[in-house]
């Protein structure tokens, strides 16, 4: 069977740095995201006994080796679970540009679980599909429920999940997002992740983020945006700090990141609310309200080394189209 699918990236406010357990992908913190409504990946599986091999396609390109060995493996654990031997074609388009910050490989392996598990004729719970996305990219369980949605960390396979804890029409909030250049990040983020617990911060961090993470929830409850938006900006830059000071240390901005955190922190003096979160690239989330929407657009492009502005907000999780 041919299944199609569309899955979103997500925008984490309590971030995913660090993991306990690195093969099954179980974080160190638990952390809460929301799904983008347009930014995602549409995948296409199809497993066919006419298949001598699998192949996998993104955006247009045959997959390089790093990237199809991480695809098949997650390919092997949708056939261990169906007790299937059949091989795939696999034929995924990112609808924004990869390896850049944009979480492509949340999208991607979120649509890819979807589309692999329905093709092989399994049915999974959305928990199990989650613990699914997460083993091919741990942020990818974010992007199978609808809305705001927490990654409860657990201890092991079966307790890692992702579930909803607001739907997505709970809080028109907008999300922009700022794309400055497609140049690749130079360190990719599985091996980021390992280089965390070199940090001197890594365990202080640790100490106050489930403290970070109750907040977040008490203000996503009181809907206060100010509350959030502080609390994502500051958690994005205790992320980074950590990036900045592993081993090896990982410098993901460019000077064009940075002219637009500070353009941020200067609007908000002048009265024009909106708050910046970063992920393992240079380009940059912002949230807003929808009545500031355009002006930020507006004033975003205008600052040098901006290429685009994508309007979005938030939206469903992983589905079938
Ligand atoms: O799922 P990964 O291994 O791509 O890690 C995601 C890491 C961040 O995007 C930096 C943070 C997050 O929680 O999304």
């Amino acid at each position: 069977m041919k299944v199609k699918v569309f899955a979103p990236v997500n925008l984490a406010f309590i971030k995913y740095w660090g993991k306990k357990d690195t093969k099954l992908r179980i974080p160190a913190n638990s952390n809460l995201s929301v799904c983008l409504d347009k930014l995602g990946t549409i995948t296409e599986v199809e497993f066919d006994k006419e298949f001598n091999e699998d192949s996998v396609e993104i955006d247009g390109k045959i997959s390089k080796k790093r990237e199809r060995d991480r695809v098949v493996k997650h390919l092997d654990r949708i056939r261990n679970l169906a007790k299937v031997k059949l091989k795939a074609k696999v034929v995924s388009n990112n609808n924004f540009p990869k390896s850049v910050g944009l979480s492509s490989s949340a999208s991607g392996f979120a649509a890819l679980s979807l589309a692999g598990s329905k093709a092989i004729g399994l049915n999974l719970s959305e928990k199990d599909l989650s613990r699914l996305a997460r083993m091919g990219s741990g942020s990818a369980c974010r992007s199978i429920p609808s809305g705001w949605v927490e990654w409860v960390k657990g201890d092991d396979d079966k307790t890692s999940y992702s579930k909803q804890i607001f739907d997505k029409n709970y809080w028109d909030l907008k999300i922009l997002v700022v794309i400055l250049s497609q140049k690749k990040k130079r360190v990719v983020t599985t091996d980021g992740h390992l280089a965390a617990k070199g940090s001197l911060f890594y365990k202080t961090r640790m100490k106050f983020i489930d403290k970070d993470l109750l907040e977040v929830k008490k203000f996503i409850e009181k809907k206060d945006f100010r509350g959030l938006g502080e609390t994502m900006e500051r958690e994005c830059l205790n992320m980074h700090a950590i990036m900045l000071t592993g081993k090896p240390n990982l410098i993901y901005w460019l000077p064009e990141t940075v002219r637009v955190m500070q353009a941020i922190q200067d609007w908000r003096k002048e009265g024009l609310k909106s708050y910046f979160s970063i992920n393992t690239g240079q380009n940059v989330f912002v949230i807003c309200k929808p009545e500031d929407e355009d002006k930020l657009v507006n004033r975003l492009e205008k600052v040098e080394g901006v290429i685009e502005v994508r309007k979005d907000r938030i939206g469903k999780g992983a589905r079938i189209i």
